[in-house]
């Protein structure tokens, strides 16, 4: 794993901002997979400007997100597709049929994780972007998820609805449950980048780098990946001193 401590957050965006926009423009088809959460807001506001700026174009690119809340639709603002849709897809000039997302309210969960599968075979990542869960989740294969797993239905962990709370009213409106792209899928883009930004993701940082590789650690399986890039700023790289 290749590691860049920024020194800030605001560094860490325009580090991960160099990398995304960097292999846009050197294939105009890239595929994306994508995350949401607070960690890479700063990164797609960096490719909006740059689309508007420098006009790097995103017409052929097509887009797949890592997970969706169960029980939201589309429309819903607490929705990850909405969230995707407002904070960075309908900035660029990207075809909306190109971008896909675990459908949070199919009526039949296996067939949506068959169809979900077939996706990401059909469109193999060129770079998977994640953020890390305070407990060391990544989308959301929560500690104990087997490294083999495909897209799956989730009952989150209850640190997971308490960190999510924060985008909700109340915490009881926090879905209990998710779709999510599995591990191995995670572990078949060609590239992944993993940001993490902040003291309470010290810890899971820690472990993910320096730790043993196991199933209770989800991130630590990127240990395994040929090109993976961490970007931590100094609070989340605390406990990597010695590296
Ligand atoms: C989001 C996702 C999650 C988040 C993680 C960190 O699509 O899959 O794994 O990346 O929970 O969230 P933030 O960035 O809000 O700290």
């Amino acid at each position: 794993m290749k590691i860049i401590i920024a020194k800030d957050y605001e560094e860490l965006s325009a580090k991960a901002a160099e990398i995304m926009i960097g292999l846009v423009r050197q294939n105009p088809k890239a595929v994306l997979g994508l995350a949401t959460g607070t960690t890479p807001l700063g990164l797609y506001a960096k490719m909006i400007a740059d689309h508007r700026e420098n006009g790097t174009s995103y017409v052929h690119i097509r887009t797949v997100n890592l997970d969706e809340y169960k029980g939201l639709p589309k429309t819903h603002r607490q929705s990850y597709a909405y969230f995707m849709r407002k904070n960075l897809l309908e900035e660029l000039d990207i075809d909306l049929n190109h971008t896909d997302i675990e459908d949070g309210m199919a009526s039949d969960a296996e067939t949506e994780c068959a169809r979900y599968d077939a996706v990401l075979e059909k469109f193999p990542r060129d770079i998977q972007l994640l953020g890390l869960g305070s407990n060391g989740h990544i989308a959301f294969n929560e500690p104990g998820t087997p490294f083999g797993s495909g897209t799956h239905v989730v009952t989150l962990a209850e640190n997971t609805v308490k960190d999510n709370a924060r985008l909700f009213e109340d915490v009881s409106e926090v879905p209990r449950q998710a779709f999510t792209m599995g591990i191995r899928q995670i572990m078949q883009a060609k590239k992944i980048l993993i940001l993490a930004s902040g003291a309470n993701k010290a810890e899971a940082v820690g472990k993910a780098v320096k730790g043993a590789v196991t199933e209770l650690v989800p991130a630590s399986v990127l240990q395994l990946h040929p090109d993976c890039i961490l970007i931590a700023d100094r609070d989340a790289a605390a406990k990597l001193e010695n590296i």
